[in-house]
């Protein structure tokens, strides 16, 4: 049986099998779920197995475990590193989903189910892909090293040690991740750009405890009011981040690529349907494609204090919390804005309040030039796994992972999502359209097939 042809005769068996991976509530943000993240990985690794694949090992870490696999049996090819992660984002709040988020359900040509695009139906698409391969083949083309981590939505805390230990394991000639988005429905893409993430929290003290805020209010500082203020200064009029240095690294686009990005097949309509917001806002001077992918923000992520439960409780809170991030883009350094950041909140607040300022994790933003002949042929097997023209994007999302292996070891990433920006990802309802799911297999088989060469 030819590959493709095989790929069609398991349509119905592959998806039964990513929904048994839905199943698991592989959350790697909650210790209650420490058992369903063991469940997953040891998922995972059984699925490599009856690929095909050899190795198979699942390497604990201080907190969630890595599984490895690899198929090393084409001397003087070609070897590739797959990463993704099989660990999802809490399914909160349960009650907006329409069906559970633990038992996937196809409607309308999506199946739903958290984990379904972010990032489980990517990584079973490329487990169905080597397995396709495997079966119809006897042995693949090319080397492949697989590793598939459960920290990724907690920030991959372990996993550079794990890669900084094996770093002959994982040498490669390119990595292959599928943990992004398509630009839209019908038009396949390899993401040659991410930004990169600092999350920060910050707590507000004003009074040692909370007050009455009859008897004292009037005369102490209220720490929600001073957070309020205080963030409100954190932009401009025009949407930039009020925050002195923070643009002085930023790269400006060259005028090619402007041309290129503002003339992708991008429709501000669908985006705006997507958004549902009355108005758009966003940065003076650039397009809404440059803001998402080129642009560095600052967001809010939470805020909270005081008081918020049912009727009224006159009180003034002794603290205030925020959660903010930044986006960050090419070459702002992660550590430097972490630094400025900290600095104008602390030279904003006034002396009635102390503040404690968390950096809880960073991230380094990637591009990379796209010259390497592997993104033709990656560019060739969406192309003729979809049936579609298919181009290259930049994306305003953060895998870590990305940046760290390219500085590394200095090899070309191919990132070809199979996600659409609308699917909900760490939303309820998050979703994958069954069409990129079987495109997706389909194309990493041919990518795969084709990789025989670089
Ligand atoms: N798969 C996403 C990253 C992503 C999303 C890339 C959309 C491109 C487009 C990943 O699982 C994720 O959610 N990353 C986090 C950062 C991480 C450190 C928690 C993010 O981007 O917020
Ligand atoms: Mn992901
Ligand atoms: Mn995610």
């Amino acid at each position: 049986m030819g590959l493709i042809e095989y790929i069609e005769s398991k349509r119905e068996e592959n998806l039964d099998e990513l929904k048994e991976f839905l199943r698991i509530p592989s959350v790697s943000a909650k210790s209650e779920h420490k058992p369903d993240i063991e469940k997953a990985a040891s998922w995972v690794a059984e699925k490599l197995r009856a690929a095909g694949l050899e190795n198979i090992r699942i390497t604990p870490t201080k907190m969630h475990p890595l599984v490895y696999g690899e198929s090393l049996n084409a001397p003087g090819k070609p070897t590739i590193l797959f990463y993704g992660h099989y660990d999802v984002q809490p399914a909160e709040p349960l009650e907006l989903w329409t069906s559970p988020a633990f038992e996937p359900t196809v409607r309308g040509g999506n199946l739903f189910g958290r984990g379904a695009a972010d990032d489980k139906g990517q990584v079973h698409i490329h487990i169905k892909a080597l397995e396709a391969l495997l079966k119809t083949n006897g042995k693949l083309p090319l080397n492949v090293k697989v590793m598939i981590e459960g920290e990724e939505e907690v920030g991959s805390v372990n996993l550079w040690d794990f890669v900084n230990q094996n770093r002959a394991q994982l040498k490669a000639d390119a990595l292959v991740v599928s943990d992004t988005s398509m630009l839209a429905k019908g038009v396949p893409s390899v993401t040659y750009g991410l930004r990169g993430l600092n999350y920060y929290q910050i707590e507000i003290t004003g009074p040692a405890q909370d007050l009455h805020s009859g008897v004292f209010g009037g005369a102490v500082p209220n720490p929600i009011t001073i957070l309020a203020e205080t963030i409100a200064k954190l932009h401009d009029k025009n949407f930039r981040v009020a925050v002195p240095g923070f643009y002085d690294d930023v790269d400006e686009l060259s005028r090619e690529e402007r041309k290129a990005l503002n003339n992708l097949p991008w429709k501000e309509k669908e985006f705006r349907k997507t958004v549902g917001a009355p108005e758009l806002c966003g940065e003076k001077g650039y397009s809404i494609v440059e803001r998402l992918w080129t642009r560095p923000t600052l967001e809010l992520n939470g805020i909270w204090g005081g008081y918020t439960g049912e009727g009224a409780k006159t009180v003034i809170p002794a603290k205030a919390h925020a959660k903010l991030s930044t986006r960050l883009v090419p070459h702002q350094n992660p550590a430097k804005i972490a630094k400025l950041v900290e600095r104008q909140i602390r030279k904003l607040l006034p002396p009635t309040v102390r503040c404690k300022f968390e950096v809880l994790s960073t991230g380094k933003p990637w591009v990379a030039p796209y010259t390497h002949p592997i993104f033709q042929k990656a560019i060739h097997a969406l192309e003729a796994g979809f049936k579609k023209k298919a181009v290259f994007i930049r994306e305003g999302g953060s895998i870590p992972f990305v940046t760290q292996m390219h500085d590394t070891f200095k090899v070309p990433c191919v990132l070809m999502g199979f996600g659409l920006p609308d699917e909900n990802a760490h939303a309820p309802d998050e979703h994958i359209a069954l069409e990129n799911y079987y495109g997706g297999i389909k194309s990493v088989a041919i990518f795969y097939e084709q990789l025989a060469t670089l």
